[in-house]
């Protein structure tokens, strides 16, 4: 019952509406600079990306086993450099945290599924 122990440790009731709602989300907020999960592109991958300044892919955010669901709600919180301020909601964080914590569940009992 590996799952359902990966899913108790991910915490802050994650149901899939709010990840898919997360997933959305970074996918339109966040691509730019992260690859946000698997099977997404590289971001700085087309033209406009050269000098574009990259942060770590959402995967590897979440295999950290210090980025918990509070360290990761305050740093989306206050956009970091050179992210600018999205104005999210509360609601919105919530979403992007489970969506990133959801990577770590998948991620964490089959690793050979997630090509990068
Ligand atoms: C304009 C580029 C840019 C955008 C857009 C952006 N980020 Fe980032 N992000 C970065 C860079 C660069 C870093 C690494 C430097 C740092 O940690 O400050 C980073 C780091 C992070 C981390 C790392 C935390 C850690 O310490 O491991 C998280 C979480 C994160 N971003 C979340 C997001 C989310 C969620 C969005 C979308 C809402 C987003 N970022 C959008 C550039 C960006």
């Amino acid at each position: 019952m590996t799952i359902a122990v990966f899913a108790a440790q991910a915490g802050d009731a994650a149901d899939p509406a709010q990840i898919a709602a997360g997933k959305s989300l970074a996918e339109a907020a966040c691509s730019a600079c992260h690859k946000v999960g698997p099977g997404q592109p590289q971001p700085g991958a087309g033209e406009a990306g050269k000098d574009r300044v990259k942060g770590p892919s959402f995967t590897r955010i979440a295999r950290d086993r210090r980025n918990d669901g509070l360290y990761l709600h305050s740093f989306i919180k206050f956009p970091h450099y050179p992210m600018r301020d999205l104005s999210l909601s509360e609601g919105q964080i919530d979403s992007l945290v489970a969506y990133i914590l959801s990577l770590r569940k998948k991620a964490s009992p089959k690793p050979a599924a997630e090509a990068q």
